[in-house]
């Protein structure tokens, strides 16, 4: 592909706007096939041109991946008129970028935000039965025969939910925790499945999908590129670590 020099840059480093690459550019930092460029209109293919920033060398990715910490707030989509999208939390992505699957406008949590539609499409594929962790705070008490129930999978009306993996995390008088483990992602399911069983989420986290969890350390509204290949690995790897400890950290 062949970019103008700034964009090609603000591509290749999430955290760099056009703006800051011209910065760069000014300060004769940027360098194409050895020759220092201050153009920013200057155009480079992606394919034979060699360009270091610092003297560091800069390769173009078609394909790039964030996992955003969803706050509570904000649309899971990509544009809106009117409300702010999750697409709003990360720097310098063009209109190309779109979220895997929603989480409701109240979820908070692990979003994958990629220009990568197959990636998107395959995940998303009832066939690949790709687990995805909720906590759930509910109301009230739910108890072991309502957590059956939840796992056996309820009739929700329009369909009935496939097997779940349920824990109980931590119970109140006024809250149940649950850790759900479901391996669909239908419109509001789980606030469905919990309904269905006589309680109402009260506030939901997706922790984990996939093999990829989470990480404990990235705050809310805050996000993190992953490189493709271990995302793909990490997402779809068979032993999934699903130890109690690893879940209460989220609590
Ligand atoms: N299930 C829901 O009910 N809402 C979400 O945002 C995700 C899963």
């Amino acid at each position: 592909m062949i970019f103008r020099l700034d964009r090609f840059l603000s591509e290749c480093d999430a955290s760099m706007t056009r703006k800051s690459a011209k910065a760069l550019l000014r300060d004769g930092a940027v360098s194409v096939n050895g020759v220092v460029v201050r153009d920013a209109a200057c155009k480079v293919n992606t394919e034979t041109d060699a360009v270091t920033v610092g003297g560091k060398a800069i390769t173009y990715m078609q394909f790039r991946y964030f996992l955003l910490n969803k706050p509570a707030g904000v649309l899971s989509a990509s544009r809106d008129r009117h409300a702010s999208t999750v697409l709003d939390l990360i720097d310098g992505i063009s209109g190309e970028f779109f979220p895997v699957g929603r989480l409701d406008k109240d979820t908070e949590g692990l979003l994958l935000i990629t220009n990568d539609g197959a990636l998107a499409h395959e995940l998303l594929s009832p066939k690949k039965h790709v687990p995805k962790t909720y906590i759930a705070v509910c109301s009230g008490t739910v108890g072991e025969e309502a957590c059956e129930r939840l796992q056996a999978g309820v009739d929700l009306g329009d369909f009935t939910s496939a097997p779940a993996k349920v824990r109980k995390m931590a119970e109140g008088t006024e809250t149940t925790t649950l850790a759900i483990t479901i391996t669909e992602g239908k419109f509001h399911q789980v606030k469905r499945m919990v309904a269905a069983v006589g309680s109402e989420v009260q506030y939901l986290r997706r922790v984990r999908m996939g093999g990829l969890w989470l990480p404990l350390d990235l705050s809310t509204g805050t996000y993190r590129e992953l490189d493709g290949e271990t995302l793909k690995k990490t997402l779809y790897q068979d032993e999934i670590n699903d130890d109690e400890r690893l879940l209460r950290s989220y609590l």
